[in-house]
């Protein structure tokens, strides 16, 4: 582990709006390598912090961590790994996620126990194994990157469904568990253009974009925006709270 800072994106660096509130912050993002933890982990360094980016593979860069979120005994080592660069970690960034469909007939007990793992026991490890460090930086948030799936029904995602409203839930209950010394946010993105939203197909995408009422789908760089700023101390006082960011869809 190495901590040289590398450049953020070219989408967050070349933003002109984008101040620098979190100078001298750490933040940890899962699933970093791909859509809205990327974007998030670029808006996050671009703001001045200290981004550890993990993800399941092996990547090329400073502070890079490859685990899997489901695994306990990896986010203990992943919580040595950053305890040995700085006591404190400022911000985590619950964004690694899997999408799929299936209703009841078609889901194994394992193909349900894998979104139940990932998307929601994933942000739990987590934040329990990471939880000496964040409530040592006096002030921490944790951002749980749920879904607009955890907020109404839609065919055909039993799994998902059930994992993202059970991180929903997670989310509050964690909230009143770990204030004041943690602050803890859940957001619910609508459809995002990133490799996961390229499961459906380009004639859903459309649909949906036209049934939304900003008339498009949004891009992981406005949810990183959203993301840094309950990163942030303009959220100091926001807490358990859900956020969509979805051009109204939900609305
Ligand atoms: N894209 C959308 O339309 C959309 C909408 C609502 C919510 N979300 C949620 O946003 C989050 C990010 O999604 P995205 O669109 O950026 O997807 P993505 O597929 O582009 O990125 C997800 C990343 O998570 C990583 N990941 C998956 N399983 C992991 C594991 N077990 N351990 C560590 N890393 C793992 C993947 O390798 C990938 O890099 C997810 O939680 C997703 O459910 C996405």
């Amino acid at each position: 582990m190495v901590s040289d800072p590398s450049p953020p994106s070219a989408a967050a660096a070349g933003n002109p709006s984008i101040g620098r509130r979190l100078e001298g912050r750490t933040a940890l993002v899962t699933g970093a390598l791909s859509g809205i933890g990327q974007a998030a982990a670029d808006r996050l360094e671009a703001e001045g912090a200290r981004v550890f980016r993990l993800d399941l593979s092996p990547a090329e860069g400073e502070r890079r961590i490859a685990a899997d979120v489901s695994d306990l005994s990896a986010w203990r080592q992943v919580a040595e790994l950053i305890r040995a660069e700085t006591p404190t970690l400022d911000i985590l960034v619950n964004s690694a996620g899997i999408f799929g469909l299936g209703s009841l007939a078609e889901h194994s007990a394992e193909s349900f126990y894998r979104f139940f793992a990932v998307n929601q026991l994933g942000p739990a490890l987590g934040i329990k194994a990471l939880l000496p460090l964040l409530r040592r930086a006096g002030n921490a948030s944790v951002v749980n990157v749920a879904s607009g799936a955890a907020l109404f029904g839609f065919d055909n995602a039993l799994g998902y469904m059930s994992s993202k409203w059970g991180l929903r839930g997670a989310s509050r209950a964690l909230a009143r568990e770990l204030a004041p010394e943690v602050r803890v946010n859940c957001i619910f993105p609508g459809l995002i253009d990133t490799p996961m939203a390229g499961i459906n197909s380009a004639e859903r995408q459309s649909d949906i974009a036209e049934r939304t009422p900003l008339k498009r789908i949004g891009r992981p760089e406005e949810v990183a925006a959203a993301i840094a700023f309950l990163a942030s101390d303009d959220a100091s006082y926001i807490t358990g709270s859900e956020l969509t960011i979805d051009g109204g869809i939900c609305a």
